[in-house]
């Protein structure tokens, strides 16, 4: 188990007023992580590219609660500079969860002001973002009044960690380039807790890899990834696709490392095909992909094979599409979106995106 020392402040000491603010990315996931137990703990390891564009912004301050008031979460929350009741109850609610091992957080009047890169409901994930820049202003505030986090690694450490309490996926995100979440014999240091940066043992093909995110519907999901994940549980094909993950994640790793496009292309594909499939054989079944995902994808096989670029689509628990393809081709890719592509996105919208460094403080 993590550990997690129990962190109060010292009332008799005064505390000046502070504000911390984080920028932190989304990432792609190439192996997904779909299946899930206890405490928001991976059924297999997962694989993302951290991305660039699609961010969060996150500024929190803080000062001492009054002598006499309760050690309750006190919270002010704002997204894109106005009130949102269904975020600052998640917020709230993850604060929450999380006093018994920041009792602190009880004695702060915190205000929290977020936002995202690209608009908001745009079907584009922001729990990934969004919980990253949360956990890593936590840390900072930790380490602000505590000191407890000067260590490098152990604070990227223990904000994954965090993030990971808020969105399985958010851990990822942390990390430059790349990074692995989940327990696996190929990856040194690997934890079902936390993620763990693998961006030293990529290609440099892929760092310079971009994902175009093609937003083909802008509406609510009508499962989430949360029942998406617990239906996996009842899954007659659970246990042969956790296997498959971890098979993959082998073949990927090889691929990423020797800079091989090919078969880095062939498993973002079976991934996120298998991804849909695991939905369409759940209990009840259900179907996220659009007819327009399905237009896409047989339009960038054709591509591929037309002109021999190594373009690929991966598939989030959604209809978007995201298409990856390394730097070197970005114009022809960017001529081929606007001209076959565009007209199956909603509003013709497309989110652009590339790998990215990681998060960052303002
Ligand atoms: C399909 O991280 O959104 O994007 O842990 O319940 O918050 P929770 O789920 P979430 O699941 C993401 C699933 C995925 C694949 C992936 O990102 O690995």
């Amino acid at each position: 188990m993590y550990n997690n020392p129990r962190l109060i402040l010292d009332t008799s000491d005064p505390l000046e007023p502070g504000a911390i603010t984080w920028r932190s990315p989304s990432n792609i996931a190439i192996i997904k992580y779909w299946g899930k137990y206890g405490q928001q703990l991976p059924r297999n390891p997962s694989l993302s590219l951290t991305l660039a564009a699609s961010c969060t912004d996150t500024h929190l301050e803080y000062a001492m609660k009054e002598e006499g008031e309760d050690s309750r979460i006190s919270l002010d929350f704002s997204f894109q500079g106005a009130e949102n009741e269904a975020f600052a109850t998640k917020v709230q609610d993850y604060l929450t969860s999380l006093l018994p091992v920041f009792p602190f957080l009880g004695q702060l009047q915190l205000t929290i002001r977020t936002g995202n890169s690209f608009p908001h409901s745009a079907g584009i994930a922001s729990s990934a973002s969004g919980m990253s820049a949360l956990a890593l202003c936590l840390c900072s505030l930790e380490d602000q009044l505590f000191a407890t986090l000067q260590d490098p690694a152990e604070y990227d450490r223990k904000a994954s960690y965090l993030a990971r309490l808020g969105s399985g996926s958010a851990c990822r995100s942390i990390f430059p380039h790349a990074a692995v979440w989940g327990e696996t014999p190929l990856v040194a240091g690997s934890s079902n807790e936390y993620a763990v940066p693998v961006g030293d043992q990529i290609h440099a093909a892929f760092k310079d890899f971009h994902d175009d995110i093609l937003i083909v519907s802008q509406a609510e999901k009508a499962v989430s990834s949360r029942a998406g994940h617990a239906l996996m549980d009842g899954n007659p094909y659970a246990e042969v696709r956790y296997a498959q993950a971890r098979t993959r994640l082998a073949q990927l790793l090889e691929a990423l490392r020797t800079g091989d496009i090919a078969t880095f292309g062939k498993i973002a594909e079976d991934e996120a095909l298998t991804l849909h499939a695991m939905m369409m054989a759940s209990n009840p079944s259900y179907l996220l992909l659009h007819p327009n995902s399905l237009a896409i994808i047989e339009k960038v096989r054709e591509y591929r094979a037309a002109t021999g670029h190594p373009v690929y689509f991966t598939l989030d628990a959604g209809p978007n599409v995201h298409l990856l393809y390394p730097g070197d081709i970005v114009h022809e890719v960017r001529a081929f979106i606007e001209r076959d592509l565009e007209e199956y996105c909603d509003e013709g919208y497309v989110q652009f995106d590339w790998v990215g460094e990681g998060p960052e403080e303002m």
